[in-house]
């Protein structure tokens, strides 16, 4: 069922909740694609109602970023969630999450500092407005975001610890094409053969897994390498981090070990593409 007020989001939410029903929650900007029908699979599995939202979110997009033509088909989103028994599909307009007036700002300070964070001023501001106010709306036992998004992940893990809300907050893996390209509705705008491009980002996760497991814990000389191999490709025109982190604080290691998070960011042509690996 597709639902677009709030008001009646809510009450649809109470009423399930009566009669003892647990409810799962897949935010999603829409565009959906395998990375999405994972999050959704895994929560048809733990929850009995699902609830996939979909929200073209303006305020976690910077002045000169993608919003504009930030990929959308919601025929094709509702019938995907329909296939995959979703319970009900939370398709508000723009007016009806931030109408006139509105003022109000969650912001978790620390974790949002580097990474994406950096680049994109901002950005989890918004990320973290928008989801309190989907948990506040859809009010889910659980909710599920994909671990592409790592720092988003951990950011939004930490918004509900802080603030003591009672959802689980689930990460589910990262989902790669059989070449090893992770999954991102963002990978629309690649052409052919910027494509071939974006699978640098992956080879060089993967060839840095590889060096750790012979023994190289040097972060520089590790970062190194794979800047050397993302540059060979054509197209790449910005490398603008590669960091390899402690998964919890997010902060850049001085020696590599079991566990830690090597993430990236590079732009193929226009389009800016996000990936990781955890060692
Ligand atoms: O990961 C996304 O698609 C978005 O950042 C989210 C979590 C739906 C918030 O708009």
């Amino acid at each position: 069922m597709l639902i677009k007020s709030i008001k009646e989001m809510k009450e649809i939410i109470k009423e399930e909740k009566a009669k003892g029903k647990n409810v799962g929650l897949v935010p999603t900007m829409g565009y959906l694609h395998k990375g999405h029908v994972s999050l959704i699979r895994c929560s048809k599995k733990e929850n009995d109602i699902t609830v996939v939202s979909i929200f073209v979110n303006p305020i976690q997009f910077g002045k000169n970023e993608d919003l504009d033509k930030y990929p959308r088909d919601i025929n094709r989103d509702f019938y995907f969630c329909k296939e995959e028994g979703v319970d009900y599909v939370f398709y508000p307009s723009y007016k009806e999450m931030y109408p006139e007036g509105y003022s109000t700002y969650v912001e978790v300070e620390g974790l949002t500092e580097g990474l994406c964070g950096a680049f994109r001023p901002g950005h989890f501001r918004g990320v973290t407005t928008v989801v309190n106010k989907l948990f506040n709306i859809v009010n889910p036992d659980r909710a599920y975001f994909g671990k592409k998004d790592y720092q988003q992940f951990k950011v939004i893990q930490k918004m509900v610890k802080d603030l003591n809300m009672d959802v689980e907050v689930v990460g589910c893996p990262l989902i790669r094409e059989e070449d090893g390209l992770a999954l991102s509705s963002r990978n629309k705008y690649l052409s052919s053969e910027q494509r071939k491009s974006a699978l640098s980002l992956s080879k060089a996760l993967f060839h840095a897994k590889k060096l750790f497991e012979k023994g190289e814990t040097n972060p520089e000389k590790i970062k190194k390498e794979m800047e050397k191999l993302i540059s060979s490709y054509p197209y790449v025109k910005d490398i603008q981090y590669i960091e390899i982190i402690h998964p919890e604080t997010l902060k850049p290691k001085e020696k590599v070990e079991k566990g830690d998070v090597i993430a990236l960011a590079v732009y193929v042509g226009d389009t800016r593409l996000i990936d990781n690996i955890k060692l």
